[in-house]
């Protein structure tokens, strides 16, 4: 933030010193500089990745109801009106089998005959009995026909080496060998050819309690035996990440791990009002509010902060930063299993979702890759389901508007945001985003935090012009408004009109509490 606004005011003194600062700002408005002219980095469309775990109804009951379900439509068992809406999303990676869970799971439980697949207990996740009917070709051919690339999460906490190795042999290997042989035999002809790779999760916590120094000398050692079996693809080897603020776990990883073994560096960050009393997903205060929007505006500082680590052995950020595990994180529902991490998804979650998407797209030259947490019935996710019922929730719709972002160019811009105060709690009240897509469109996400005050944003586009202007908007009543099963489309994007375009210059009026995507032509 300090950053953005040294840089805007050099920008402003720049703009102003040639005279070419053409607004007439008044003392509301908040007006933004961008600048077309320079954009040059691609915001990587995997930052718009989703996660599944093997967590309460996320897999059993989300997207798996089993193939011999009469009621649910379904393909294989994975339910046809979850791919749907996951396609519409352009989901373009999903990370599975967890989580705390990857490091339990062993693969060769999952494939070949399900009836005699051996059964664990869900140690993590509320203790219940995992039958393992969900397996790896479950998972990679659902990703087939989501569209999205898969980003398998392999056990190291209480794996092997040879497990992970012969794991990446069956799904990616075209030539004779006793791995893809046996795939061969459980029914699948061609490797899947899976490219993302996650070496552990949660090392310093649910993977092993491992201190960075230790789990450094063990990704090597995985790393060593990840052999690239596929003709068309690298592996992509992403390393267990900090926890939040942890940056001696960064850097510790780029000191002891040679970079020609290390594709990407994980970080995970979840908000949440305060950890010890996440309080309730719907029922909540104002200043619950800010401090959970505080919480996620963290992630800024954050992700500078890794970046800032990697850049001093890795200028050239060929390492990437990927945020596999974000999202907002409250109590669960009344009523449902403690295990299981089921929450409604409100207004509140459609503003972290949109100012995390804006955080990771301008830190997009070192943030490549995300992965919100998790896709369906867990902590922020996308999709609820009730048995045959199936909901979109605010974050989806937030997602859905942001796909336009999605490996288009990043715009630099700069500005000075107003401050969103309520109580102790001080958080910048707008964020924005734009990127220039290959067919020359240029998108502008805005997001107004403050759940009282309408801000006026006025955009100047360094003499860049446009013929025409429009927009989306999610926006509702209150901040805890949520849909629900009885009303599925209480909240959903409506026409924006509220931007007016003259010349180079677009003056937009944000409602209180939303979310923004423009469109210029
Ligand atoms: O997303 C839920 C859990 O949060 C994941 O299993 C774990 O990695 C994190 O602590």
């Amino acid at each position: 933030m300090i950053k953005t606004i040294a840089r805007y005011l050099r920008l402003t003194v720049l703009a102003a010193a040639s005279g070419s600062f053409a607004l007439t700002a008044n003392a509301q408005q908040t007006v933004v500089t961008l600048k077309p002219g320079e954009a040059k980095t691609q915001i990587s469309k995997n930052i718009y990745g989703h996660f599944a775990e093997h967590l309460g109804h996320c897999i059993y009951g989300g997207f798996y109801v089993g193939d011999s379900n009469k009621v649910i439509p379904n393909t294989n068992g994975v339910r046809n009106d979850i791919i749907d809406a996951l396609k519409k999303l352009k989901v373009p990676n999903l990370r599975w089998p967890g989580g705390c869970f990857a490091d339990t799971y062993h693969w060769k439980d999952g494939v070949g005959p399900r009836p005699k697949r051996p059964t664990m207990v869900n140690t993590w996740w509320g203790g219940v009995t995992e039958d393992n009917s969900f397996g790896t070709h479950d998972f990679l051919d659902m990703c087939e026909r989501i569209g999205a690339e898969p980003y398998l999460s392999a056990n190291v906490g209480s794996g092997t080496v040879k497990e992970l190795s012969e794991w990446i042999q069956y799904v990616n290997f075209n030539g004779v060998s006793p791995m893809s042989n046996w795939r061969r035999e459980n029914g699948r002809e061609k490797p899947w050819d899976v490219h993302f790779w996650g070496v552990g999760n949660e090392a310093w916590g649910c993977g092993g309690n491992m201190t960075p120094e230790y789990y450094a000398n063990e990704y090597r050692k995985y790393a060593t035996f990840m052999t690239d079996w596929s003709n068309t693809s690298k592996l992509f080897r992403i390393a267990s990440g900090a926890n939040g603020g942890d940056y001696h776990w960064t850097e510790v990883l780029m000191r002891d791990i040679p970079h020609d073994m290390l594709d990407g560096v994980a970080l995970h960050h979840y908000s949440s009002v305060n950890w010890d009393a996440k309080g309730s997903a719907t029922e909540f205060s104002e200043t619950e509010y800010a401090k959970t929007l505080k919480t996620a505006w963290r992630m800024e500082q954050l992700v500078t902060k890794h970046s800032a680590i990697m850049d001093k052995t890795d200028p050239d950020k060929k390492i990437a930063l990927v945020v596999d595990e974000w999202g907002g994180w409250y109590d669960v529902e009344p009523g449902t299993n403690p295990g299981f991490l089921f929450q409604q998804n409100t207004m509140r979650d459609a503003m972290i979702a949109g100012m995390t998407l804006n955080i990771f797209n301008n830190h997009a030259e070192r943030v490549r890759m995300a992965n919100l947490a998790q896709t369906i019935n867990v902590l922020q996710a996308v999709i609820l389901t009730e048995k045959e019922k199936m909901i979109l929730t605010p974050t989806y719709h937030v997602m859905e508007m942001y796909n336009v972002h999605q490996d288009a160019t990043l715009i630099p811009l700069a500005f000075k945001s107003p401050d969103y105060i309520y109580g102790n709690d001080t958080i910048p009240a707008i964020s924005i985003s734009a990127s220039k897509d290959k067919t020359g469109n240029t998108h502008i996400s805005l997001v107004n935090i403050d759940p009282s005050k309408t801000r006026e944003v006025s955009l100047s586009f360094d003499g860049a012009t446009f013929k025409q202007v429009s927009g989306r908007i999610l926006v509702s009543a209150k901040l805890q408004d949520h849909n629900t099963f009885e009303q599925p489309d209480k909240i959903k994007p409506a026409v924006f009109s509220n931007a007016v375009l003259k010349g180079s210059q677009v003056t937009v009026k944000l409602p209180a509490a939303s979310v923004v995507v423009l469109t210029l032509l």
